[in-house]
């Protein structure tokens, strides 16, 4: 399973990274603000710097909601650098697109998937990734776990090769039961990951070993 860290904080990625397990990153408009950055060319640049820190593919997303607008962003977007992963909507314009832009060779991210009709359709257009928002779907009352291991057993079934990125993790306990589903890639931020360190018996082992090593 792959660990894509889900955050445009340069900080956290270079931590990330620091800790030898980071595979990936996925950005979206949201945590692109969050970062305060504003305009096309500090956008853009944001995203290089990323590739550059990061051995691994990083998605970022189109503003575009129509066809001509989707691929125009995708192809200036996955002209930046060759670890760009072009995130794009699950609407029909959408869908077009990622048919479109997987004949080209473009990787793509198919996000804001709920359902696994919309998991079915992305898979079908040819996306790279699908991404199934858990924590957004457990926000109302509904399984967003059960979610991804239902869109594992049809891609399976059915041999897609799209890749399943539970995204919208919200907590540390999400990531294995992720695991357990079968999904292909984790994307969630910094704090969910460094909970999985994270055991009471690890550390009164520890306590003891190093106080009897000192005897
Ligand atoms: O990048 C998409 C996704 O991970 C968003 O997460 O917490 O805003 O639902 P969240």
């Amino acid at each position: 399973m792959k660990f894509f860290i889900d955050t445009a904080n340069l900080d956290e990625i270079r931590e990330a990274m620091d800790l030898g397990i980071l595979d990936g990153v996925t950005t979206n408009p949201s945590l692109m603000a969050k970062e305060g950055i504003k305009g096309e060319e500090n956008i853009r640049k944001h995203y290089t710097d990323i590739c550059e820190i990061v051995d691994g593919d990083v998605s970022a997303e189109v503003i575009a909601t129509d066809f001509e607008g989707i691929i125009r962003e995708a192809e200036e977007l996955a002209a930046l650098h060759p670890q760009i992963v072009v995130k794009v909507p699950m609407i029909k314009d959408g869908v077009k697109a990622i048919k479109y832009l997987s004949s080209k060779g473009i990787k793509t991210n198919c996000t804001l998937v709920f359902s696994t009709g919309q998991a079915i359709l992305a898979a079908k257009a040819g996306a790279t990734y699908v991404s199934p928002f858990i924590g957004r779907l457990d926000d109302i009352s509904t399984d967003g776990v059960e979610l991804v291991a239902q869109i594992v057993d049809i891609y399976r079934y059915y041999d897609f090769d799209t890749q399943v990125l539970a995204a919208s993790i919200r907590h540390t306990m999400h990531i294995p039961q992720c695991a357990e589903a079968g999904a292909d890639v984790v994307t969630c931020p910094l704090k969910p990951i460094m909970g999985l360190l994270k055991h009471p018996l690890t550390d009164i082992g520890l306590e003891k070993f190093l106080a009897d090593h000192g005897k």
